[in-house]
C-alpha cells in the first residue's frame, strides 16, 4: 500500500541531521506503527524513482504509535557520498511537497521488558529513541547509549535525555573522557539483558563479536544497520559466472553482485541490501565467498554453498552461482 505524505514541516537538528514531519496529503489518519518500524520514500533518484527508507520516530512518551498517528516524523543524515536520498531530502524537499511512502514495516522489532540497553551510533538514533519512548510509556527500566563522532553531531539529545534521564550515556568519539568503548559498555551489563543497536557498520560488527564473545546469544541481540553495502578497502573486482546460461558479468569493487544483476536486466529477488532479510539468497557452486551478511550462521558461512548478493562478494577472481 503506497502513501500520499505532505511535508508539513522540515526542521534542521543540527549541521547534518534534518528532521521531516509528514502528513497525510489527504489530511486523515496514517497507519500506525511500532518502534523500529521504518516507512520508504519514493524519490526521484537515478534517473528513474528509487525506494529509501527511513526510520520513525516519536520522543512522545506519551503517545502509542501503533493505534495510528497525525504525522510521521524521520530524520535523514546528509550523506555527501551516499547514493543521493539523503542530498535530495535536504536540498530539494520543503514544507508543502508531496512524497509517495510505502506504509510501516518493522525489522527491527522491539520486545518490551526491564533492564534492555539501546545503544544508537549516529543516525541509528532514530528507532533507537521510539524504542526509548516505549520503554519509558511502559515503565521499564532501561539504559541507553547514544554515539557520534562529535557532541555537535549527537541530534536530539534534549529529547533523549527528557525520556531517559539519568539511564542515558552520551558518548563523542573526539572526546576521549566519553569515547564510547564497547569493552567498557558491556562489562556494565549481564548476557541475560537485550541489547538493542542501531548505527553504522563498525559499530554494529564490534559490538556483535564482542558480545558475542561475552557470553550473549544471538537471540538477545538486536540490530539494525543503517547503510546498505559498502565497499571496503581492498576490494578487488571479479568475474560473476551464472551456471544457468553461462554468462559472465564483471562485479567491480564499487559495485554489489545484486546491483551488477540488476545492470544487467535480470530481475533478482532482493529486499534490505544489507544483508539482514537473508531474500537475496544465492546457491555457490565455485569460488570462495566473502561472506559480509548478518543472515546465514557461522556453519553456512563456513559451508561456502550460499552467498547474499546484495553484499557479500568474492574472496577469489571467479565465483560461479546457480544461477
Ligand atoms: S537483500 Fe536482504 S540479505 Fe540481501
Amino acid at each position: 500500500m503506497s502513501i500520499s505524505l505532505k511535508v508539513a514541516a522540515v526542521e534542521r537538528a543540527n549541521d547534518l541531521i534534518t528532521a521531516f514531519r509528514l502528513v497525510a496529503a489527504d489530511g486523515g489518519r496514517l497507519p500506525g506503527w511500532a518502534p523500529g518500524a521504518h516507512i520508504k520514500l519514493s524519490l526521484p533518484l537515478e534517473g528513474g524513482s528509487a525506494q529509501r527508507a527511513y526510520s520513525l520516530m516519536n520522543t512522545d512518551a506519551a503517545a502509542d504509535p501503533a493505534a495510528g498517528v497525525a504525522e510521521y516524523r524521520i530524520a535523514v543524515r546528509r550523506e555527501d557520498e551516499g547514493r543521493g536520498g539523503s542530498r535530495y531530502l535536504h536540498a530539494t524537499v520543503k514544507a508543502g511537497d508531496v512524497l509517495v511512502a510505502a506504509a510501516p514495516k518493522n525489522e527491527f522489532p522491539l520486545t518490551p521488558t526491564d533492564d534492555i540497553v539501546l545503544v544508537a551510533g549516529g543516525i541509528g538514533i532514530t528507532p533507537i529513541l521510539s524504542m526509548a519512548a516505549a520503554l519509558t510509556r511502559l515503565g521499564k527500566r532501561y539504559n541507553a547509549h547514544y554515539s557520534g563522532r562529535s557532541a555537535s553531531q549527537l541530534a536530539f539529545v534534549e529529547e533523549f535525555k527528557a525520556l531517559a534521564g539519568n539511564s542515558l550515556s552520551l558518548h563523542a568519539d573526539d572526546d576521549a573522557t566519553s569515547a564510547l568503548n564497547i569493552a567498557t559498555l558491556l562489562a556494565a551489563y549481564k548476557p541475560t539483558q537485550h541489547i538493542y543497536v542501531c548505527g553504522p557498520k563498525g559499530l554494529i560488527d564490534a559490538l556483535l563479536a564482542a558480545a558475542r564473545k561475552a557470553g550473549w546469544t544471538d537471540d538477545h541481540l538486536h540490530f539494525e544497520l543503517f547503510t546498505e553495502a559498502a565497499a571496503q578497502s581492498g576490494d578487488q573486482p571479479f568475474t560473476l559466472v551464472l551456471a544457468q546460461s553461462g554468462r559472465e558479468l564483471t562485479v567491480s569493487a564499487d559495485k554489489t553482485i545484486l546491483d551488477v544483476l540488476v545492470d544487467a536486466g535480470l530481475d533478482p529477488m532482493f529486499d534490505c541490501k544489507r544483508g539482514e532479510c537473508g531474500v537475496c539468497a544465492c546457491g555457490v557452486i565455485e569460488g570462495e565467498v566473502d561472506h559480509r551478511d548478518y543472515c546465514l550462521s557461522d556453519a553456512e558461512k563456513a559451508s561456502n554453498k550460499t552467498i547474499q548478493t546484495c553484499i557479500s562478494r568474492a574472496k577469489c577472481a571467479r565465483l560461479v552461482i546457480d544461477m
